[in-house]
């Protein structure tokens, strides 16, 4: 077999076989094929496609491409979740320690923010002295003793992606469901869980701006899991404005305990609830309807917040952080940012919103960039809420004051004001089984 006659069929738009699939990623990962041709393969793809066959061969070649994850030890159904990232989407906090309270063990591996969209990592590690770096034998043992860990990719997970990942990026070739949906699943795939739901995200803070994009994405992406032998489940829903009211890192965990203690963040609060009850469903607990009223009950009962206590403490970190989220690191900076007219706020640009936290400090232009985890943007208004001139429309949160006027700049054009009311739109905009 050689690189090029793959290359060249995949240009006259042929399909491959899983062999010549297996055989392109694996000389690619080893330092066999050159980054040259794995560029000509990946823009062949990204303009004549691959359809669901190659796509899971291309997830397959990808997953085993290094470590898989066994987490065949810990009883019961492992339920794993993922989201195509936004700004603002502080889910997992809220989501593992529900599912983890009603009885389904969380053996999540996350990752880092990188641009405008926010990572789990950076915001547990906001947390004083929460260790997101556990050994293979550690990560299992708290998932086993106290039902669940979250910690940061070890190993050597789906190395494939990885240099994939990289090349896309300087290649003009990350837009492809295809090339998107084998770059996610393999990574989950790898972390050993027995179901996936996936949170598909739709708008301008999400990769995919259409509805019929990320449908198009969650088809491709339940299509992979189904195809691993993994139930799987995708929840389309609103990334058009960031979710909940807190960006950034701190700030974000602070907002996350509101909600655990059942309070505040009504639309983190709704997807929070569905997803943490498609988990319960695919876990076999229940029927959807009874798995929501689960997760409520862990909400208001706090056994949830317990659970997230718990697992604070149990990976090093500040419990009375949790407890008491002004213990959390605090910007020595607050802006407030009031409106200068009076109506109704329309649009709520998420991914400028995210812009303007990053440059507040919350986030990485590079990936080596430090981050401030004081840094953010409370928002003190949402889509659909009446504003009258003079009153605040969000808190600016930095360490560093030479960077508020560049944020709010960002600022002034993420947010449009209309005169008349503005309908609220729904959150939950579709399923993919
Ligand atoms: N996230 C990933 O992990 N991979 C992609 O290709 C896009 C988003």
């Amino acid at each position: 077999m050689f690189a090029l006659d793959i290359i060249v069929k995949k240009r006259n738009g042929e399909k491959l076989t899983k062999e010549e699939i297996k055989y392109f990623i694996d000389g690619y990962t080893n330092g066999g094929i050159p980054d040259y041709q794995a560029s000509a393969f990946l823009m062949a793809t990204y303009f004549k496609g691959m359809d669901a066959e190659e796509t899971l061969w291309l997830t397959e070649a990808m997953l085993h491409s290094g470590d898989v994850v066994d987490l065949s030890c810990i009883p019961g159904i492992k339920v794993d979740k993922h989201s195509t990232g936004g700004v603002g989407d502080k889910t997992t906090l809220v989501i593992a320690p529900i599912v983890a309270s009603c009885g389904v063990p969380v053996a999540k591996m996350s990752g880092r923010g990188l641009g405008h969209t926010g990572g789990t990592i950076d915001k547990l590690e906001s947390i004083p002295g929460f260790r997101t770096s556990l050994s293979p034998t550690e990560f299992i043992a708290n998932v086993k003793e106290i039902g669940i860990a979250v910690a940061g990719q070890t190993g050597n997970l789906a190395p494939a992606d990885k240099k994939l990942y990289a090349l896309r990026d300087v290649t003009g070739t990350v837009e492809d469901v295809s090339l998107i949906a084998a770059s996610i699943m393999s990574k989950k795939l790898a972390s050993g869980s027995d179901a996936i739901v996936l949170d598909v995200k739709i708008g301008s803070g999400a990769f995919m701006k259409s509805f019929e994009d990320a449908r198009k994405l969650a088809r491709t992406m339940v299509d992979i899991g189904h195809g691993a032998g993994k139930k799987t489940i995708a929840i389309l829903t609103d990334m058009d404005r960031p979710l909940g009211n807190n960006i950034g890192n701190a700030l974000e965990v602070s907002e996350a305990v509101e909600v655990l203690k059942g309070k505040g963040g009504d639309d983190l609060r709704e997807v929070c609830i569905e997803l943490a009850a498609n988990m319960l469903f695919l876990a076999g607990k229940c029927d959807i309807e009874a798995c929501r009223k689960q997760v409520i009950d862990a909400i208001d009962n706090r056994t949830a917040l317990n659970k997230l206590i718990q697992m604070v403490e149990r990976q090093g970190g500040d419990p009375k952080a949790i407890e008491d989220t002004t213990r959390l690191p605090q910007a020595s900076v607050k802006v407030e940012w009031k409106s200068d007219m009076s109506g109704y706020i329309e649009k709520m640009h998420a991914e400028k919103l995210g812009i303007a936290s990053l440059i507040l400090g919350a986030g990485r232009k590079n990936k080596d960039d430090v981050i401030d985890p004081s840094a953010g943007i409370v928002l003190c208004k949402k889509p659909g809420d009446k504003v009258e001139a003079g009153q605040t429309l969000a808190i600016l949160h930095t360490s560093d004051n030479e960077r508020v006027m560049e944020a709010l700049y960002v600022l002034k054009t993420a947010i449009s004001i209309s005169k008349t009311p503005v309908p609220r739109n729904p959150l939950i905009l579709g399923k993919v089984q």
